[in-house]
C-alpha cells in the first residue's frame, strides 16, 4: 500500500554523499556534545524546575529529574544506534521514512514541529521574561510594558492585557538570520555560550549548596494531594502522581539532545561522533540537573515558587536567602538569557535540517531544500520557519507551548524507540557502528516510561496533541503524498 512505501537505506546514503547539494561536514565529537548541551541547559531548568516544585513534585522534582532522564537515555540509545547507521540530516524523520514508511515519517516529521518549531517559540518567551528581570534587576530601568511582552491569552494581576511578546519575536528573528550566515560561526558562538552556561549552574550548585536549609528538605516526597494554582489550573501535588507530573513537567529540560542527530550530514566520522554526541550530552546535563534541582528546592521554599518566586526562579532564590550573592543574582540572570539564546538556536537548526529533509522528498515544497549559493544554509526553510516560530512566540503564552513541546517530543521519542526494533527485523544486516544494547529490552522501556510521562502531562495536553496530528493528516493527504518523489 502506498502509504507504507519506504525510501531504501541505500538511497538515504547515496543522497548523503551528493556533494554538490550536500551540506558541508565540519562538526566533531566536541562540537555535537557543545551542540547538545548548549540545546539542552535552558528554560527547562531555570523556568521548569520551581513550577514542577510548586505544582507537583516540592524537593522530588529531583525523582521527576531521574525519571525524565531515564526515559531521554532509553531513547536516546535508539537515537544512538539510528543517527550512527543512517548519517543523515532529518533526524526521527529520516529514520521513520527508511523503516515504517511515508506516512509514519510524516507523522514524525510533523510532530518535530512541535519539538523544535514549538519548542524555540517557548524558550523565546521564557528569554522574554528574563530579559524583563535583567531591564530591573540587573540596569534598573523600567521593564517592557505587559502588553507588548506577553501574549493576547494573558492577562495581569491588575488587569492589563498581553497585545504581542516583541522580545520574544526578536530573539528568534536574530537567531534565524545567524544560522543563515552557516553552522560553522554558529556552533562557535554556541561553544561560548555553552561554557557560560555550565559554569553559571555549577558556581550555584556549590555555593547554593552551602544555603540548603534543611527543613525545606525535611518532606522530601510531600504526601499526595491537590494544589490549585492561582489561575485555577488543579495539579498532583506530592506522592507517586506528584513525580510523574514533575516528570512531564522538567522533561522539557532534556529536549535537545536528539537534535544533536539532526546534524548527523555536517558531522566528521558521525558513526562514531554521533553517538558520542548524543550521549555524552545527556550524561553531563543529567548529572548537574538532579544537583542543581536538589539545591534550589533547599534554599528557597515551594510557597515561594507558588507566589513572588514563580517568575525568574533562581535568580529570586539567591536574592532572598543567598546573602552576600547579588552578584550571582545578576550574572545568573546574564548567563540565562545568553543560554536561552543557544537553545534557541539548536531548536530552529534541528528544525530547518527537518524541513529541508522533508522538502527534499517532496512531502513538503521543494524549495525548502534550496540551499543558499554561498552560506550553503537551507535560507529558505529558516526564513518558513521564522514565520512559524515567531507566531507562537509572539501570540501564544509559554506554557502552552511549553506543554506542547514536551508531548510532542515524548511522541516522537516512542516512534524512535519502535523504529529500532522494526529496523534489526527488516533491515537486520546494515551495518551498525552503534547498536542499542538489549533490543528489544531497552527500546520497549523506553516506550513504556515515555508513555508514563505523557500520561503525567494530562488530558489537555492529549487533545492538543491529538488536534496536532489531525492538522498533519489533512495536510498530508491533500498535499505531501501527491508531491512526494517515492512513486508507488
Ligand atoms: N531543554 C531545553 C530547555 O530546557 C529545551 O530550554
Amino acid at each position: 500500500m502506498s502509504l507504507w512505501k519506504k525510501k531504501p537505506i541505500s538511497l538515504l546514503i547515496e543522497e548523503a554523499a551528493d556533494n554538490e547539494k550536500s551540506l558541508k561536514r565540519t562538526l566533531t565529537a566536541w562540537s555535537l556534545v557543545a551542540l547538545g548541551v548548549g540545546a539542552i541547559i535552558g528554560a527547562g531548568l531555570f523556568v521548569r524546575t520551581a513550577a514542577a516544585a510548586a505544582n507537583n513534585a516540592g524537593p522530588s522534582v529531583t525523582y521527576g529529574f531521574i525519571l525524565a532522564a531515564v526515559g531521554c537515555a532509553l531513547a536516546g540509545l535508539a537515537y544512538a544506534e539510528l543517527s550512527s547507521s543512517i548519517p543523515i540530516a532529518g533526524s526521527a524523520y529520516t529514520y521513520t521514512y527508511a523503516t515504517m514508511g511515508e506516512f509514519l515519517a510524516w507523522i514524525i516529521g510533523w510532530d518535530l514541529i512541535l519539538e523544535y518549531a514549538v519548542g524555540a517559540a517557548t524558550v523565546g518567551i521564557a528569554w522574554s521574561e528574563y530579559l524583563n528581570n535583567l531591564l530591573v534587576e540587573v540596569l534598573h530601568t523600567s521593564p517592557i510594558p505587559y502588553e507588548w511582552c506577553h501574549s493576547p491569552f494573558q492577562t495581569s494581576a491588575d488587569g492589563v492585557s498581553g497585545i504581542m511578546n516583541i522580545p520574544a519575536l526578536f530573539i528568534v528573528g536574530v537567531i534565524s538570520l545567524l544560522l543563515i550566515r552557516g553552522i560553522q560561526e554558529s556552533a562557535f558562538v554556541n561553544g561560548i555560550i555553552v561554557i557560560l552556561k555550565v559554569t553559571i549552574v555549577i558556581l550555584i550548585i556549590i555555593i547554593g549548596w552551602g544555603f540548603i536549609n534543611p527543613a525545606n528538605h525535611a518532606t522530601y516526597i510531600p504526601e499526595a494531594t491537590k494544589y490549585i494554582d492561582d489561575q485555577g489550573i488543579s495539579h498532583n501535588f506530592g506522592g507517586i502522581m506528584g513525580i510523574l507530573g514533575a516528570a512531564g513537567t522538567v522533561f522539557f529540560a532534556f529536549i535537545g539532545f536528539d537534535a544533536v542527530s539532526t546534524a548527523a550530514q555536517e558531522t566528521i566520522n558521525p558513526k562514531r561522533n554521533m553517538p558520542i554526541g548524543i550521549l555524552g550530552s545527556l550524561v553531563v546535563c543529567t548529572i548537574l540537573y538532579i544537583l542543581f534541582a536538589h539545591v534550589l528546592t533547599g534554599v528557597a521554599t515551594v510557597e515561594d515558587f507558588r507566589t513572588g518566586g514563580k517568575e525568574a526562579s533562581v535568580a529570586f532564590a539567591i536574592n532572598k536567602y543567598m546573602i552576600g550573592y547579588a552578584w550571582l543574582g545578576q550574572f545568573v540572570t546574564v548567563a540565562i538569557l545568553a543560554g536561552f539564546s543557544s537553545v534557541i538556536l539548536v531548536m530552529l537548526l534541528g528544525q530547518s535540517r527537518v524541513f529541508y529533509a522533508m522538502g527534499k522528498d517532496g512531502l513538503l515544497p521543494k524549495a525548502l531544500s534550496d540551499l543558499h549559493p554561498k552560506y550553503k544554509t537551507p535560507f529558505k526553510a529558516n526564513i518558513v520557519i521564522f514565520i512559524i516560530v515567531g507566531l507562537f512566540a509572539a501570540f501564544v503564552p509559554g506554557d502552552i507551548v511549553g506543554d506542547m513541546t514536551s508531548i510532542g517530543t515524548l511522541f516522537a521519542f516512542i516512534l524512535v524507540c519502535i523504529s529500532v526494533i522494526v529496523l534489526r527485523k527488516t533491515e537486520p544486516d546494515m551495518k551498525r557502528e552503534f547498536k542499542t544494547p538489549w533490543v528489544p529490552f531497552v527500546p520497549v522501556l523506553g516506550v513504556l516510561v515515555c508513555l508514563s510521562m505523557i500520561y503525567g502531562l494530562g488530558w489537555t495536553n492529549w487533545l492538543r496533541l491529538i488536534v496536532w496530528m489531525v492538522l498533519g493528516m489533512i495536510i498530508y493527504f491533500t498535499y505531501s503524498k501527491n508531491h512526494s518523489n517515492l512513486k508507488d
